[in-house]
């Protein structure tokens, strides 16, 4: 099943990165089921075909990490695909639901919804400050603090560490083809030896925070025992929620920066009928997924548009791409943030169904209140916006503005 000669997504590549649509609007028209040949990977790109996949985990499974240049294709011995890293991103059921249990209640959209107001003292502490001068880095100075900020208090980092965190994060996720860094290197050994501290000092003196309670939590397994998370399955809980819950946002918001600022007519509508932020919060989310590629392990043949996909392939579902299919939004590429829709790959589906979506979707929205009733209007050079290189996120880390 080769694609047309000259269409070739490579997900590596920073210039398709910069503008993928035209590749994305490529692949669902011609290669709805893509092959890339140097990667030795497939791809779906279609809406209906990412949600089907989502939906699938027998199918389309985890267990062997879900970042494309992660997944080890060797057959499986004895049918154990892997242990997930250690963390239920990358697990299947039953593993995967034993501890997302444990975690979820923390998240329900009411105990969310709590976090308004400490989200609401942020935004006035960082954004007050910035009406004395002329404009200033909107996610860096910003936004990409208060989505470490509000994880970080939920886990228990205390208010002055959890920026230093962010920091490591965005350098542990950082993209870097030509091996490991030193910059990288140094921010991993500091990042795990900083969490290591933190969960041992909590195992010590326990506190009211989610570390201290997930020392304590005990999993139901699926024969009805009861057994406590040890060590290590407490540290991949913490990165993964610590990292989980701040890079993804932060590019939420970078994105909001730039495209209310290329649009200001959508901008003014928000202005006058603030009412309207939660829908433009989803079409920002549709319009640029900021986690727009999820890998899968295919665990046995299966068939798309008439050709196969053979057992122990890998396969990147284009959460990015399916939210500018044509086929499930009309006029996908106009961005409207009085669009009505009423689905979402974004935060994905299924079992892996994002975790923090109602947190991400109150930081939208708070974020986007607090910042159009201080600054209307603002003006983003676009020549100085960077955007972020790693293989599972993408947009802006820098959005320099002037206000
Ligand atoms: C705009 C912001 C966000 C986006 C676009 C996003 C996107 C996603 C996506 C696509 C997945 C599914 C991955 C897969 O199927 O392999 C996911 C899972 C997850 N997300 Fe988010 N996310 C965001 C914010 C957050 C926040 C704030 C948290 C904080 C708790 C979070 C925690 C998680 C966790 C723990 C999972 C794994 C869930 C599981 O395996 O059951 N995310 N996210």
């Amino acid at each position: 099943m080769p694609p047309p000669l000259d269409l070739v997504y490579d997900p590596y590549d920073a210039e398709i990165d910069a503008r993928p649509y035209g590749v994305w609007r490529r692949l669902r028209d011609e290669a709805p089921l893509y092959y890339n040949e140097q990667y030795d990977f497939y791809a779906l790109s279609r809406f209906a075909d990412v949600m089907t996949a989502s939906l699938e985990w027998q199918t389309y499974s985890s267990a062997r990490g879900t970042v494309l240049e992660m997944i080890d294709t060797m057959p499986p011995v004895d049918g154990d695909l892997g242990d997930g890293f250690g963390m239920m991103i990358f697990m299947d059921p039953p593993r995967h639901d034993e501890l997302r249990h444990l975690v979820s209640r923390a998240f329900t959209p009411r105990r969310v919804a709590a976090l308004e107001g400490r989200t609401r003292e942020l935004c006035a502490h960082f954004l007050d400050p910035q009406r004395e001068g002329s404009g200033f880095d909107f996610v860096e100075d910003f936004a990409a603090k208060i989505p470490a900020m509000l994880i970080g208090a939920l886990l228990g980092v205390p208010d002055e560490d959890q920026d230093q965190l962010r920091i490591w994060g965005d350098l542990l996720m950082r993209y870097e083809p030509l091996g490991i860094s030193d910059e990288k290197a140094d921010a991993i050994a500091s990042l795990g030896a900083y969490m290591s501290a933190m969960v041992k000092d909590r195992q010590q003196h326990p506190r009211d925070d989610m570390v201290s309670d997930l020392l304590t939590a005990e999993v139901t397994r699926a024969d009805g025992t009861r057994r406590r998370l040890d060590f290590d399955e407490v540290m991949s809980f913490f990165s993964l929620l610590q990292l989980a819950g701040s890079e993804t946002t932060a590019r939420l918001l970078g994105w909001a920066a730039v495209l209310l600022a290329r649009h200001p007519d959508q901008r003014a509508k928000l202005v006058g009928t603030p009412e309207l932020v939660p829908n433009a919060v989803e079409e920002l989310l549709r319009y640029e997924a900021p986690s727009p590629i999820q890998a899968r392990f295919v665990t046995r043949d299966v068939e798309w548009h008439g050709h196969k996909v053979p057992q122990y392939s890998k396969i990147a579902l284009l959460t990015g791409s399916a939210g500018r299919d044509e086929r499930e939004y009309p006029d996908a590429d106009r961005f409207d943030v009085e669009r009505e829709f009423d689905r979402l790959v974004t935060f994905g589906f299924g079992v892996h169904y994002c975790l923090g979506a109602s947190l991400a979707r109150l930081e939208g929205r708070i974020v986007l209140e607090e910042t159009l009733a201080r600054f209307p209007d603002w003006g983003v050079d676009e020549a100085a916006v960077e955007l972020v290189r790693t293989s599972t996120v993408r947009g802006p880390v820098h959005v320099p503005i002037t206000i």
